[in-house]
């Protein structure tokens, strides 16, 4: 899954909606909105895309307990959260989330389960549905087995389409969520009558997004700035077709933008992660940025992570800005960016994001699209994410292909 993936946009309408337990969605971002209970790092998929982090084989050995995964979702709805979003890795490959979904409903959560299908059953949707799960938000690769099974490093494609019909057939709205890419961004269209076909009420074409593994694959992943513009075109025209019935959510990529993202709707304002082992983050990589201290449940409470914690606060508003963004007309807009892809890339968690025109490193973001014009770059074999190159990454065997995105301004 990407950072874009999480499905806010859909769950955040349905909500404003519904009005879970007289809690408005729209309330001040005083509080967190968002726990996204990332359960398990253990997937039976090997995305070359995943947002997780890529050093993830550190983390795999110390999942949270069902009691403590209670204890989390308990504190985290005092402070203010009420929509859940339930992921991984795989989060089905545990067999305690139905006891989770349980508890989720107790509690007045709108409940999201991020799942690649693998271990849905009918007995598990069932006990979902009695459970009070509200949706499910399954991940498609493509319209083709062979990219789809490339991508994923699995043959998963048939299992895909049987899960989207159990989906349907439960009753539940039928979320489709589709990373694009430069192996899929050619069958834009066929993706969108696909989705069509297997009836999805609404589906998200989430444009790859640079961290984790996808920047280790970023060279081949990315595709052309024409691609990009054929598949935006191609998706309006679906979108205004009055016969069409599904909600489309386009997510833009930053990199063909000049204007930085407003990185987590910014940080520590309305979402809080809780990792696997427990750490609280603000955003699924921010692990990555040094010299910081993150939170962990087992330690301490989710009420001093958000509240108190050097971690949450440290991003927080303004201050903490350098030029250009301290001037900037248009910093209560993106708030700088994203900090970590401002690190990811400059080597500097505290400058402008380098997506933005106004960064002295935007060079960097200029000298990726111009790669992603270049067959020799496009030709490097892809890092599957999976145990083995998580611990080759941990022992530094990768670094060479992120450090060749830096360079001196
Ligand atoms: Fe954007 Fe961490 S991913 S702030």
């Amino acid at each position: 899954m990407t950072q874009a993936s999480l499905g806010e946009s859909v769950v955040q309408k349905i909500v404003h909606v519904q009005q879970n337990n007289g809690v408005s969605a729209s309330a001040t971002h005083t509080q967190p909105l968002w726990l996204l209970a990332e359960v398990t790092y253990r997937c039976p998929l090997h995305c070359a895309f995943c947002y997780n982090p890529t050093d993830y084989d550190k983390h795999t050995q110390n999942e949270l307990t069902t009691e403590q995964w209670i204890q989390a979702l308990r504190d985290a709805r005092k402070l203010g959260a009420i929509q859940l979003g339930i992921s991984g890795g795989e989060p089905l490959l545990r067999d305690d989330i139905e006891d989770i979904v349980i508890e989720a409903k107790k509690l007045g959560y709108y409940s999201n389960l991020i799942t690649s299908g693998v271990g849905l059953t009918e007995k598990r949707i069932q006990a979902f549905k009695e459970g009070g799960l509200d949706h499910i938000q399954l991940s498609m690769h493509d319209i083709t087995e062979e990219i789809n099974n490339f991508i994923t490093n699995t043959k998963t494609f048939e299992l895909k389409k049987k899960v989207a019909a159990m989906i349907k057939n439960h009753g539940y709205p039928m979320v489709l969520n589709v990373v694009i890419h430069r192996y899929n961004i050619g069958h834009m269209r066929e993706i969108l009558e696909m989705a069509e076909a297997l009836g999805a009420d609404y589906i998200e074409l989430a444009n790859t997004q640079y961290y984790g593994w996808s920047l280790v694959n970023r060279s081949q992943l990315m595709p052309t700035k024409e691609q990009v513009d054929e598949a935006e075109a191609i998706t309006n025209e679906f979108r205004a077709n009055p016969n069409n019935k599904m909600k489309i959510f386009f997510v833009v990529p930053d990199y063909f933008s000049d204007r930085p993202k407003k990185c987590m709707n910014g940080w520590g304002e309305v979402f809080m992660i809780v990792t696997a082992n427990g750490d609280v983050l603000p955003c699924h990589s921010a692990r990555s940025l040094p010299n910081m201290q993150f939170p962990n449940v087992r330690d301490s409470g989710l009420e001093y992570a958000w509240k108190e914690s050097p971690a949450f606060n440290k991003y927080r508003g303004d201050s903490w800005m350098k030029e250009p963004c301290r001037s900037c007309s248009e910093k209560e807009n993106d708030l700088g960016g994203c900090r970590c892809q401002a690190f990811l890339l400059s080597g500097d968690a505290d400058v402008a994001d380098p997506v933005c025109s106004k960064s002295p490193f935007r060079h960097l973001i200029d000298q990726a699209i111009e790669d992603s014009k270049n067959p020799v770059m496009v030709a490097k074999p892809i890092v599957f994410r999976n145990d083995k190159n998580s611990k080759k990454i941990i022992a530094g065997e990768f670094n060479d292909r992120v450090e060749s995105f830096h360079s001196l301004p």
